[in-house]
């Protein structure tokens, strides 16, 4: 399976903040927005990811990021010169994606909870169709919407409803058959200009092949649209980590984890950063054994 992370847009709700730098490089607590999400597909285990955004950003996650090595994966990186929206992923990365199947995560979207192997390995299992998740939201009318009856078989997926017809957001993390790249190129802008993500899991759904996970309430799924949204995610890392010691989202740590690199790998990375906590916390690893 291949990752992507979705990376672009022109991040305007957080003007000015955003005018010279993307969104996804700003800073949750400790980290740039953009290590949350990847941590996603390592945790799953996914080593091949394709990294899009602005040909005027790029450059910056590359040097940010690099090749991958570091971290034991392999990234790609791919331009998309106009925010034409979410499903424009598949289109953009249908060379890389190539007869594989493929997760989408967006670049702002902060997950965290016990659980969450798990539902990555749940979604994963699904190879047939496609695999979105359902978390309960206080106001869902910001987000696409899942309506679906007591089997958990899928209803209804709207995006930004007026009216919602659950109280299921739908979180940016989708999981897709390789048939994705095709119902990508069939799908036409909507009302606010963009190739929708919600179309693409119409499709699925009119083909009777739309799963939904449910995210429970041991789940943390932020929103980082807003300078408030940032806050309180960045409040919610710094008091997880200062009140338990593990990291969120840390990615080295991840990768080593998952045997992606070698203990004196991630010792070398910890004594680069040696000046600062993020440092120590990498070499405090690798002393005290997995
Ligand atoms: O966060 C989950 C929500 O994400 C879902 O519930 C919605 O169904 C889905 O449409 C999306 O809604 P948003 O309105 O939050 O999407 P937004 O336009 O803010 O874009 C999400 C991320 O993707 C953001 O980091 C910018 C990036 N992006 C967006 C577009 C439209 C791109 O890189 N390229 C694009 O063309």
């Amino acid at each position: 399976m291949k990752g992507i992370i979705l990376a672009g847009g022109r991040g305007m709700r957080l003007y000015p903040l955003t005018k010279a730098v993307s969104k996804q490089l700003l800073p949750i607590y400790d980290k740039p927005m953009i290590y949350y999400p990847l941590s996603i597909l390592l945790l799953g285990g996914i080593r091949e990811i394709l990294i899009i955004s602005t040909p005027e950003d790029l450059p910056l996650y590359r040097k940010l990021l690099g090749d991958g090595s570091r971290i034991g994966v392999r990234l790609a990186y791919a331009e998309q010169d106009a925010p034409r929206g979410l499903a424009d992923a598949f289109i953009l990365g249908a060379d890389f994606i190539g007869n594989d199947s493929v997760c989408l995560i967006l670049g702002d979207n902060v997950f965290y909870g016990q659980d969450m192997t798990r539902m990555l390995r749940q979604a994963m299992a699904n190879t047939q169709g496609a695999t979105i998740f359902g978390y309960p939201v206080k106001d869902p009318r910001a987000f696409g919407v899942v309506e679906f009856d007591e089997n958990q078989q899928v209803l209804s997926i709207e995006e930004k409803p007026e009216h919602p017809k659950s109280g299921y957001a739908v979180p940016g993390l989708y999981f897709y058959d390789n048939r994705v790249v095709d119902i990508a190129r069939q799908v036409t802008p909507s009302a606010r200009g963009e190739l929708e993500i919600t179309a693409i899991n119409n499709a699925y759904l009119a083909m009777r092949e739309l799963k939904v996970i449910l995210l429970g309430r041991g789940m943390t799924w932020l929103d980082t649209g807003t300078p408030g949204g940032m806050l309180k995610a960045a409040m919610f890392v710094q008091t997880v980590q200062d009140r338990q010691g593990f990291y969120v989202s840390c990615i080295e740590e991840i990768a080593w984890r998952r045997g992606f690199i070698t203990t004196q790998q991630l010792r070398a990375i910890g004594e680069d950063l040696s000046m600062t906590d993020y440092g120590r916390y990498l070499i405090s690893l690798t002393e005290e054994g997995k």
